[in-house]
């Protein structure tokens, strides 16, 4: 069944999460609508990501357009030109480190961006009927968890980072509009990500990287802080299920109810590739370098999922065993993406092909 004809403008879709996104859209039956993908194309946005979607949809149900979410008036003429029904909304400034070396980025972006889109919405849509406005967030607005506990959607905020920070004041506005306006919202914090297409800068693409570049595999602290990891692919069909079935100014937590210790994930990614290339066991281990902590550095995260499991029916189908064993082939048939995200190369071409939109 075509349960869905929508025009859904997707911002932030050439970063990692959105492009898996608007790939899976593309592959679902029940999707038949329209994409707009709306980027700034940072150095985190790869339109090379949506290489088929473009080649085969590109100007009848695809379309891309290159803007910044901060520019108020470029956004309007987008919600003119293409009369969007649904937003989902991706683009931020995602990494933790590069909020605590340069947070201005984040304030702009992850708040003044979403703010911009929240008002776009509530003066472009004449009637909220069939409206949908889904902020993506993450876990990390709740702060720190001991060794034990959860998060659960009404544990209260707590940010440690700037990057944490502005995305619980992006998803305050987002809970203020639906309150103060009836704009028709839902959002999700989820867990950390893990797949095709995530930019070398979070842990575990960084360690891919650098495994195959033999070189030191920076482990913050001791190594002992835990995240709960999902598969990318999980997280869009989660989101896919708010957006169709989601209550309106609900929060919906995800997570992949697989917490693991950075160090064992080092560990798991030295032995997986190790065992690939026919090496020792330990042949990768020895590049492993405890470095100075991340300052303020959280120390746990886990997601309580009962709420998207009762209310939702969505529960992570893939295991870590699979989703990392995925993710490290990726890598490895994908080693030219890896170097042109790395070597500016894609600045260029972006520069050439999108530059003077
Ligand atoms: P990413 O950094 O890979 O991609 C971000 C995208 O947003 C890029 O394509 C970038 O060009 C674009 N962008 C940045 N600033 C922009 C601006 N001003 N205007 C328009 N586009 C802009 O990030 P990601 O990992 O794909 O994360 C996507 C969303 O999911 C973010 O909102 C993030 O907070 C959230 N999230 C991420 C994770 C994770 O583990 N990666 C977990 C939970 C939630
Ligand atoms: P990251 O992927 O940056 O995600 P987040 O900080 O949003 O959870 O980091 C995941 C964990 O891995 C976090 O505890 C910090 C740690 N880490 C390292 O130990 N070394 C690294 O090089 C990176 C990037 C992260």
């Amino acid at each position: 069944m075509n349960f869905c004809k929508k025009k859904i403008l997707i911002t932030g879709g050439c970063g990692f999460i959105g492009s898996n996104f608007i790939n899976y859209l593309f592959s679902k039956d029940d999707f038949n609508g329209i994409v707009i993908n709306i980027d700034k194309l940072t150095y985190a946005g790869n339109p090379e990501n949506l290489k088929e979607i473009s080649e085969k949809h590109l100007y009848s149900k695809y379309f891309f357009e290159k803007v910044d979410i901060t520019n108020y008036k470029k956004l309007e003429q987008i919600f003119n030109k293409y009369k969007p029904d649904t937003i989902v909304h991706f683009a931020a400034e995602s990494h933790v480190d590069r909020s605590i070396t340069g947070p201005a980025e984040f304030i702009y972006t992850n708040i003044v961006g979403t703010f911009n889109l929240l008002e776009c919405a509530r003066k472009h849509w004449d009637n909220y009927a069939g409206k949908l406005f889904h902020h993506v967030s993450t876990d990390e607005v709740y702060g720190s968890l001991g060794n034990v506990g959860q998060f659960f959607e009404n544990t209260a905020y707590d940010p440690h980072s700037p990057y944490s920070a502005s995305k619980a004041s992006s998803d305050h506005l987002v809970n203020s509009y639906y309150h103060s306006y009836d704009l028709p919202v839902t959002i999700s914090n989820c867990s950390n990500n893990y797949g095709p297409f995530q930019f070398p800068e979070k842990l575990i693409p960084v360690m891919i990287n650098n495994i195959l570049e033999e070189i030191e595999l920076p482990v913050y602290g001791k190594g002992l802080n835990v995240r709960d990891w999902l598969y990318v692919e999980d997280h869009c069909r989660a989101i896919w299920g708010i957006i169709k079935k989601g209550r309106l100014g609900e929060t919906y937590n995800i997570g992949g109810e697989n917490e693991i210790r950075n160090i064992d994930i080092v560990n798991i990614l030295c032995e997986k590739i190790s065992e690939i290339m026919g090496k020792d066991k330990d042949h990768f281990k020895k590049l492993i370098t405890y470095v100075k902590d991340r300052p303020g550095h959280d120390w746990r995260y886990a997601i309580n999922m009962d709420k998207i499991k009762y209310e939702l029916g969505f529960k992570p189908s893939v295991t870590f065993e699979e989703g990392i064993t995925k993710t490290i082939h990726w890598y490895l048939n994908n080693k030219n993406w890896i170097e042109n995200v790395k070597s500016g190369e894609y600045r260029n071409w972006i520069n050439k092909n999108y530059g003077d939109r």
